[in-house]
């Protein structure tokens, strides 16, 4: 269509106008963002956004969009003004694929039984096995898709799955069959990490090495699903030690999943130096993490998934020491850990509050963290993480007027509206069917 200059305007199927802020965290390039860079969220003020065929077209200032692009009749326009516009968030870390519940547990936890204590009883992860076994495909589906449409309805876009509530060859493949069933259903992105690795199932208590064998033999099939892309293994004390998470870690790289590790999360057992020494993406956890370990990740620039939720539920006063992996040049990333024991949530907006709150991320760092810095750790980062021309269109609106109060005001969930592929899937409204939601 011809503009007053004679030039001929540009399609959008979306035209996002008028976001109060428009944060956009682009031109990170192509790395995890680590140090000075991540002071920076990009922010544009009266932001806008086109995209067209789920992609994003163009992004720059509402004067700017609207000169280049001409709404259509079937161009969807909305109005953020007064609103917050933020990257969906990319939660890179979840075992949202379980059955059952474990509240009972969490008395246990307030008279001071520690997580591996319950662990060793028969509970923790060995109890959501069980419930994870009994369940049919279809109900563990049923479960598994109320979670994550909790996470969409907080402004996740993009989460990563872990199995390893199977712990034996069927069901860990009905777990994986699920996560890849909630890719094709589901309105966001998923990544599915093999993780077998979990706990030592009942019927190999006294068989460890039979057990390690037995993980190892299901990896070409696991591969072979073509959906799989990671292999993560829980090292730590009383689950697998540093020759175990070796050898699965070793036999997933020839079958072409890429290494993770759930690493010094409970005592520091040198997971972060391993995670650095192998290769993996991520090391994950790191509440123990020493410096030694810490070095090797920003010199092999392996991200480091924080997940302050799971700090917070095993209340032992300890979180990630955030502030120093930053000063080391170490890439951070933020993920829920949602899971039925030691984090049982699906909202990265409480994530965020704690990552600022327990750890003193600045805003910046936290958000970028939480969607740059949490794509690379799941291999996405030229698709979604930041809204640059090129990638996927990925958002939310945010019921607040700039990015600080996503982490000065807590407890409630902020997230308005929220469009994956460039199509609304989510619209959170009170009850008294008004969009404010804080
Ligand atoms: O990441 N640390 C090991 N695995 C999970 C907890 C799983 C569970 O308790 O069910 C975690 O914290
Ligand atoms: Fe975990």
């Amino acid at each position: 269509m011809p503009d007053g200059q004679g030039q001929v305007a540009s399609k959008a199927d979306l035209l996002l106008i008028h976001a109060n802020e428009l944060v956009t965290i682009a031109g990170k390039g192509r790395q995890p963002v680590t140090g000075n860079a991540l002071a920076d969220p990009v922010i544009i003020k009266d932001g806008a956004m086109a995209v067209k065929d789920g992609l994003i077209s163009a992004v720059g200032s509402t004067d700017d969009i609207l000169r280049q692009y001409a709404p259509g009749a079937d161009t969807v326009v909305v109005n953020a003004l007064g609103k917050t516009v933020i990257p969906g968030f990319v939660d890179p870390h979840t075992h949202a694929v379980y059955a059952g519940s474990r509240e009972a547990e969490l008395a246990k936890k307030l008279s001071g039984v520690s997580y591996l204590d319950i662990l060793k009883q028969g509970g923790g992860i060995l109890s959501t096995v069980k419930a994870t076994r009994a369940a049919s495909a279809q109900e563990l589906y049923r479960q598994s898709r109320a979670r994550i449409r909790r996470m969409i309805a907080h402004g996740t876009t993009t989460v990563e799955i872990k199995s390893g509530y199977g712990l034996n060859d069927v069901d860990e493949m009905k777990q994986l069959q699920v996560a890849n069933r909630l890719a094709q259903m589901e309105p966001i992105n998923v990544v599915n990490t093999f993780m077998a690795a979990h706990a030592w199932p009942e019927e190999f208590r006294d068989n460890h090495e039979g057990y390690v064998r037995l993980i190892i033999s299901m990896i070409p099939e696991v591969a072979a699903l073509g959906t799989v892309r990671y292999c993560d293994v829980f090292f730590e004390e009383g689950v697998f030690d540093v020759a175990q998470s070796r050898r699965i870690l070793q036999a997933a790289k020839i079958c072409g999943l890429t290494p993770k590790v759930h690493a010094d999360e409970i005592n520091d057992l040198g997971g972060a130096a391993l995670a650095a020494e192998i290769g993996a993406v991520s090391a994950e956890h790191l509440l123990k993490a020493g410096d030694d370990g810490l070095r090797k990740m920003a010199a092999a620039g392996t991200v480091a998934v924080l997940l302050p939720g799971t700090a917070f539920s095993l209340m032992t006063g300890a979180y990630a020491r955030a502030r120093d992996m930053i000063a080391m040049g170490v890439p951070v990333a933020l993920a829920t850990d949602c899971n039925p024991g030691s984090s049982p949530t699906e909202a990265m907006p409480m994530v965020l509050n704690l990552a600022a709150f327990a750890m003193r991320m600045t805003p910046s760092e936290a958000l970028i963290a939480a969607t740059l810095n949490a794509a690379h750790a799941v291999g996405l980062a030229d698709r979604v993480g930041s809204l640059e021309p090129g990638k996927q269109a990925d958002f939310v609106v945010l019921d607040m007027p700039n990015h600080l109060h996503l982490f000065y005001h807590f407890g409630t969930n902020p997230v308005e509206k929220v469009f994956f592929k460039g199509a609304q899937v989510c619209h959170n409204v009170n009850i008294f069917g008004e969009e404010s939601s804080c």
